[in-house]
């Protein structure tokens, strides 16, 4: 050493670390020297004999910001030490202390993650400035991670407040629609509850890969405002108690377009990509047929979206499983008779097999998701082979 360690002791204690420096040497002398100097320069200064040692009261005492350790040492050696410590703790500082023979390995440290390296013997002038360096650095890189931890949790935050926005405007515009249908909110539950359900079938089935997770989610958000447009129907037509005639049915079936147009004006002016999408094709083509005899556009096969092909026969099955003010619900059973007639015609047939797989818990979901007060109010009328098919 060049100088007694007593003898200059310049740190800069404003510089001390929230970390401590742990001094890792099986010289007692080496070992006491560097402690001694750095506790006098004001620095938490914590010891050990060996790598194994050290690595223990880096359990006892976690997060140094500094290991200044030889190389050479019985049993595990610096090294190792080296790989331990960043393995643990990536912020930690580590210099290596080596003689002249040992520069190929230091090299290798420097290499591996090592930050500085202090030739022996080594002038305390030096050892002040690593240490100085090193701290900073180990405190630049706290500082990094508070500030990316943060960030991360700030996008976490706003993320799932715009998720909760988007939820709430979505359930906005179904439950206003719905209110001058005049039908009860649980309509929309259903159909919600429905849809998610014969997704899943249809995801462990025949669309197994072609339908995630999100898809269903996005599906059961969505799938309450397939009409939408009805708020662009007169109410002398839509809460008409009894038959449509031709003309007021040819007008109620705009609805689709009104929906999907509504949602579309949305989608373009801001400049959305995701949300609404599914639910303007929903909108849309709901009342397309698998065999291209629907409307609006008379879509066939895999012309119309998926989402909108699933809504088609969830809605069927409420409609036939309501009261309306010109028939009454027919059973489970009933309803499910009707819906498979229509395999291959009004809806595809992969969706109506998934449907027959699953249609117990529909008649569940409809125990679970009703109410006890009449849903009578809702006007629909007969628009296919499924005799009270929805509009
Ligand atoms: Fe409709």
């Amino acid at each position: 050493m060049s100088e007694s360690p007593g003898a200059k002791a310049d740190f800069q204690t404003d510089t001390v670390s929230s970390g401590y420096i742990l001094v890792v040497d099986d010289e007692a002398q080496i070992r006491d020297l560097i402690s001694g100097y750095l506790t006098k320069g004001g620095y938490d200064c914590l010891s050990a004999a060996t790598a194994e040692d050290a690595l223990a009261l880096t359990v006892a005492h976690p997060d140094p910001a500094l290991v200044l350790t030889d190389i050479r040492m019985p049993g595990v050696g610096g090294v190792e030490l080296l790989h331990r410590l960043k393995q643990t703790n990536p912020s930690v500082q580590v210099v290596m202390i080596s003689s002249h023979q040992d520069l190929e390995t230091v090299r290798r440290c420097l290499r591996e993650g090592a930050y500085d390296y202090l030739l022996k013997p080594f002038d305390w002038e030096i050892l002040s400035n690593t240490v100085s360096r090193a701290l900073e650095r180990h405190d630049l890189l706290r500082e990094n991670d508070r500030y990316r931890t943060n960030l991360e949790r700030l996008v976490l935050e706003q993320t799932e407040e715009i998720r909760q926005t988007r939820d709430i405007a979505l359930i906005t515009l179904a439950k206003l629609a719905e209110s001058r249908d005049s039908t009860t909110g649980l309509h929309l539950d259903r159909i919600s509850a429905y849809s998610r359900r014969l997704a899943e079938e249809l995801r462990n089935g025949s669309y197994a890969g072609r339908i995630s997770l999100a898809y269903i989610e996005q599906l059961a958000k969505s799938s309450p405002l397939h009409d939408i447009g009805k708020v662009g129907i007169p109410d002398s037509i839509l809460c008409k108690p009894g038959p449509l005639s031709s003309s007021e049915f040819r007008l109620m079936q705009t609805h689709s377009t009104i929906g999907g147009d509504t949602l579309r004006s949305v989608l373009e002016r801001f400049e959305t990509r995701g949300f609404l999408i599914m639910a303007m094709e929903i909108a849309y083509s709901h009342h397309e047929r698998w065999d291209g005899c629907g409307y609006p556009k008379g879509l066939a096969g895999e012309e119309i979206p998926l989402a909108a092909r699933i809504v088609a026969i969830v809605d069927s099955y409420d409609t036939l499983t309501s009261d309306r003010p010109y028939k009454r619900a027919v059973p489970h059973a009933e309803a499910v008779q009707r819906l498979v007639v229509d395999r291959g015609r009004h809806f595809e047939p992969a969706i109506v097999d998934a449907f027959m797989a699953c249609h117990a818990d529909f008649e569940i979901i409809r125990g679970e998701v009703s109410t006890s007060e009449s849903e009578e109010d809702e006007h629909d009328t007969p628009d296919s082979a499924v005799e009270e098919a929805p509009q």
